[in-house]
């Protein structure tokens, strides 16, 4: 799509069409496009997209095995309960009896296909098209290699892996062996970035200059993944800047289009540490051995009272059937999210800056910053003609030339079947991608081959080098 024709299927070029932008200008005083001068459009103000629906309807489905079956690996497996004509669960492994057993009552999975460890399921020959790896960070690696070794296709969560030699070793024998990997990226296949992309690509903007990426975590999310739950060693898993934020440095490669060639970073932790606990604070926020509570549970906001009783926030990590309230409390007895947040033995940067430049002068700074109200990537992105600004909810479109204003909007362009997948929609968008590929043995039908998904990889271990040693890195 042109720039022209970008701008006439938003309207702003049309007299009478149904899209038509708004005059900023006029609301202008001195000249200066002031962000309070920017009106709040009206609905026939949007810019419509198309959104693909999410089934992938197929002649036959593709059949997974499931590697990892929690969090991930069942949210990715449910695709298969909503569109069995396109996916089939065939196989599970996972160490968690729970979890394997939830997964191959659901899909009806034969017991010979069920196993604790991956190693056992890969022991066996290949008995499905694709495997969908969702195990820890630092157990990607080994079943990776293996399952492409097999002749697997693979649907693999990031990070790839926790180094960089990793990453690049699955690259390779992906290739040697002829598979596809898709990298589990999701906010890629999510509708508000497609249509993000969409525009950027149009040329409305003009050329892209520099991009302001925000990645705000929410503090309560910071204090559950990254200080008590699943990552709060970056040694142990990945840092966070590839563990949270390998999202942020595909998207914003892929807007740019263009290589990354320097990043700076900077970076601590600055709140979740034992100088900073308060006095007296026991080493759980309920139910400590002597039966008391924390003196601080009342007021502290990380309170694991408040966070998973209270306000009944991130259960599923427990496995509990039907959230039972006394079987999560007896958790927070017993496991690490019952722990005050002071005393988690965690290391992961709770704020993180780096600064990037891409190829031709491009610039963009990313913000990943756990103290906020809400998650949701912010964006800007400045071009030489227009400027875009969004929040994953809606974003507005800014034409300098004809200062007319138009606006994305999720609630208008995102059709039913999105609702209940994760990232925006990303999540089963991303199946649908990656079973269409497997299914046409065709790469290119994905957002991103693996080589793109370990060039920002590379963008990552580059900048935690940078925070680490206080030096600029070259990104080859
Ligand atoms: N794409 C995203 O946006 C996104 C979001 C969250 C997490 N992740 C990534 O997904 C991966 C999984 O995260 P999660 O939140 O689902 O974690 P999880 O703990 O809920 O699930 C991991 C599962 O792997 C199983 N497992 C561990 N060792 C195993 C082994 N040897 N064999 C078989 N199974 C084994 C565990 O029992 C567990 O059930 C991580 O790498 C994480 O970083 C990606």
């Amino acid at each position: 799509m042109d720039r022209l024709e970008f701008l006439k299927r938003l309207g702003v070029l049309t007299v009478g069409a149904s899209l038509v932008g708004i005059d900023a200008k006029a609301m202008v005083s001195d000249g200066d496009l002031m962000e309070d001068a920017i009106p709040e459009v009206a609905a026939s103000e949007k810019i419509n997209t198309i959104t693909e629906p999410l089934n992938a309807k197929l002649d036959k489905p593709i059949t997974v095995m499931v590697i990892g079956a929690g969090n991930r690996g069942y949210t990715y497996a449910r695709y298969a309960e909503r569109f069995p004509q396109s996916m089939k669960v065939v196989g599970v492994a996972d160490l968690n009896p729970y979890r394997r057993e939830r997964l191959q009552k659901k899909h009806d999975i034969p017991a010979e296909n069920i196993f604790e460890d991956f190693n056992d399921a890969l022991a066996k020959p290949k008995f499905a098209d694709a495997v969908i790896i969702a195990t820890p960070d630092n157990l990607h690696y080994e079943p990776c290699m293996k399952a492409l070794a097999l002749g697997y296709d693979v649907l693999l969560e990031k990070p790839v892996a926790p180094t960089e030699k990793e990453c690049r070793d699955i690259l390779k024998q992906a290739r040697k062996y002829n598979r596809i990997v898709a990298v589990c990226h999701v906010l890629r296949y999510a509708p508000y970035f497609r249509a993000l992309k969409d525009v950027v690509d149009s040329g409305a903007i003009g050329d892209l200059v520099s991009i302001q990426h925000m990645e705000p975590i929410e503090y309560g999310h910071m204090a559950h993944s990254y200080v008590r739950g699943n990552w709060p060693l970056s040694e142990k898993t990945t840092p966070i800047i590839l563990a949270k934020s390998c999202h942020d440095l595909d998207i914003m490669r892929w807007l740019v289009n263009k290589p990354c060639e320097v990043i700076s970073a900077e970076g601590s932790l600055h709140l979740f540490r034992p100088e900073n606990m308060p006095e007296g604070a026991t080493e759980r926020c309920i139910d400590n051995v002597d039966g008391k509570d924390c003196p601080h549970e009342k007021e502290c906001p990380y309170s694991a009272k408040h966070v998973y009783l209270e306000k009944k926030k991130h259960l599923y990590v427990f496995d509990v059937p039907g959230n039972d309230p006394k079987l999560i409390r007896e958790k927070l007895k017993t496991t690490n999210y019952g722990r005050c947040v002071f005393r988690c033995n965690n290391d992961q940067c709770d704020h993180y800056v780096a600064t990037i430049r891409f190829k031709d002068g491009v610039t963009a700074s990313f913000t990943m910053d756990a103290f906020t109200p809400w998650g949701g990537r912010r964006t800007r992105i400045m071009g030489t003609k227009g400027f875009i600004e969004g929040d994953m909810k809606t974003f507005k479109f800014y034409d300098f030339r004809t200062g007319h204003t138009s606006i994305w909007d999720k609630k208008v362009s995102e059709i039913a079947d999105y609702k209940g997948s994760g990232h925006g929609g990303g999540d089963h968008a991303l199946v649908r991608d990656f079973v269409r590929a497997v299914s046409a043995q065709d790469e290119s039908l994905l957002s991103s081959t693996i080589d793109v998904s370990i060039e920002s990889h590379v963008m990552g271990f580059m900048a935690e080098k940078s925070r680490k040693s206080m030096k600029k890195m070259k990104v080859e």
